[in-house]
């Protein structure tokens, strides 16, 4: 444990109370972005060749978390770490102390956190994304205390850390969220000129082990089989003192590649991929090598390119059992897809290979094994260009159709009724034309950049930081392909 040795030994139970002095800043937005950046795209275009997949985001931000439970270095293999939500992971991870090198060509991140010296990261960092929350499970297990910001990410509905809380009660931890409260005077105009209070959730989360000594083994059922949550719950339970039984957990790829890092550090976690695991915990792990599998949402959305455009593509490396549920629905569409080697896959539309249009299908997005929540966006972009209409459910998210609107400017005809969209497809995929638009999440982003790519015309799309956050050099890849994009800033009155 070396420099850690003084955390060895559990700190003493803290103030719940934040302390006086303390005035956290109430952000304007959840994510920060890089307003001015633009993506101006000429349509339509057709793309061919082959396209490298990057790492996944969702697991590397979770692995580089669990590697504050380990003891000595962690090496990881193909990160992302051109991904705005990579860089702020590892700001997360300094600020706590831990030490980081890099080999960006290689795309290898060597972790040690040894060194960490404190429990509270950096709460601006952990602002800007979902994943910087996962720190807390880490931290509570080899520590006994952190203090965390409520996380950021995109703005696609509520987004409560319910199960986080209740989960890691279940293990012996004491949690408190501490809102932060700030005052706004009701408009002059109103008849009620009363000073209102306004509880916003930029609060901390402080949380410790409530008998001093460190968490302890416990079965806590998730009431919906969030991926976070089971992450959290996960690494805090590897270094518990006993056993933790979890069910109703999250199967998504993530969840085993978690797995298989805290089995390699020297954990003890079974069933990892059904919906309920075992955990018997350490009281030491060991940091490990791994390599962070391709990333299924990236690899996902390029098959929505090669569909959109009509093109033929082939991308790697891919896991295709990771995308049955699209390569099921682009089948249904007419596309043919074409698995060339164990990591490789084909995907053509292109008219020689497809009858006349592609045909529109319905889609109900659930957790893994479903259709990807993630995908839903671009998806969409699709499905306003094939014949028929198509409806699309959105259920693991509240809000998340924000891209609806953006894409009605592009001619889209689009009806949203709560969380379901009736989306009328258009018979030839020229329907659609160029627009000014904005990008407000990230996957609602990359759905806005795919019907550009077939709009007639030039289609600018500001907020590209959203895109940046998970999508690794998205505009140089659609170049290599044959697209018409490039990346500028914009005058401020172009946004
Ligand atoms: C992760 C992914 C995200 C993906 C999502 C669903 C990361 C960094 N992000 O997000 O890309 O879209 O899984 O596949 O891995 N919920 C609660 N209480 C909680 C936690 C979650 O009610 O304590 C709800 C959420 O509001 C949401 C649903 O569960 O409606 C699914 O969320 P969850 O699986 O937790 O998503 P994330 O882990 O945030």
């Amino acid at each position: 444990m070396a420099t850690s040795l003084c955390y060895a030994k559990p700190l003493k139970p803290f103030s719940l109370r934040l302390p006086q002095t303390q005035n956290p800043q109430i952000p304007t937005q959840t994510t920060q972005i890089r307003e001015a950046e633009t993506l101006t795209i000429t349509g339509p275009t057709q793309l061919s060749g082959h396209v490298p997949i990057s790492g996944s985001k969702n697991s590397s931000l979770c692995l580089l978390a669990a590697t504050l439970l380990c003891s000595n270095s962690c090496l990881l293999h193909n990160v992302p770490t051109g991904l705005s939500d990579t860089k702020a992971m590892l700001s997360i991870l300094r600020s706590l102390g831990a030490k980081i090198e890099f080999n960006e060509r290689n795309k290898e991140i060597l972790v040690n956190t040894d060194g960490v010296g404190r429990v509270e990261p950096c709460l601006e960092e952990m602002r800007k994304i979902r994943g910087g929350f996962f720190v807390i499970g880490p931290l509570l297990a080899r520590f006994g205390e952190a203090v965390v910001g409520l996380p950021g990410g995109c703005d696609i509905g509520e987004r409560p850390v319910d199960l986080y809380v209740r989960g890691l009660r279940a293990l012996g931890a004491a949690v408190e969220i501490s809102y932060v409260f700030f005052s706004a005077f009701l408009p002059i105009l109103s008849q009620d000129s009363a000073i209102r209070q306004e509880k916003v959730g930029d609060g901390r989360v402080l949380a410790h082990s409530a008998n001093g000594k460190g968490l302890v083994g416990g079965s806590f059922h998730l009431d919906f089989p969030s991926v976070g949550a089971t992450e959290t719950l996960m690494m805090a339970a590897s270094m518990a003192d006993g056993v933790t039984v979890l069910s109703n957990v999250a199967k998504e790829p993530e969840v085993i590649d978690l797995a298989r890092f805290l089995n390699d550090s020297g954990a003890c976690v079974y069933g990892a991929g059904s919906d309920k695991l075992l955990i018997k915990g350490k009281c030491q792990l060991r940091g490990c090598e791994c390599y962070v599998p391709p990333d299924r949402i990236e690899a996902g959305t390029f098959m929505l390119a090669a569909a959109i455009t009509r093109s033929l593509i082939s991308i790697s490396p891919v896991t295709p059992s990771h995308l049955s549920c699209l390569i099921d629905k682009l089948k249904i569409a007419g596309c043919k897809i074409t698995r060339c080697n164990n990591d490789t896959l084909e995907v053509s539309a292109i008219p020689e290979n497809v009858c006349e249009n592609l045909r529109g299908f319905n889609v109900r997005t659930s957790p893994f094994p479903g259709f990807p929540t993630d995908l839903q966006p671009p998806t969409m972009a699709l499905l306003t260009t094939c014949s028929g209409s198509s409806i699309v459910e959105e259920s693991v998210f509240d809000r998340r159709l924000g891209h609806v609107r953006e894409l009605q400017k592009l001619g889209a005809k689009i009806q949203v009724c709560g969380s379901t969209a009736l989306v009328f497809g258009r018979e030839t995929r020229s329907a659609l034309h160029g627009s000014q638009l904005r990008a407000a999440d990230l996957r609602g982003g990359v759905a806005l950049v795919l019907a550009g790519l077939v709009a007639e015309g030039t289609t600018q799309i500001s907020g590209i930081g959203h895109i940046g956050r998970g999508y690794e050099n998205l505009d140089t890849k659609l170049q290599f392909l044959g697209a018409d994009i490039k990346r500028s800033i914009a005058m401020a009155s172009q946004l």
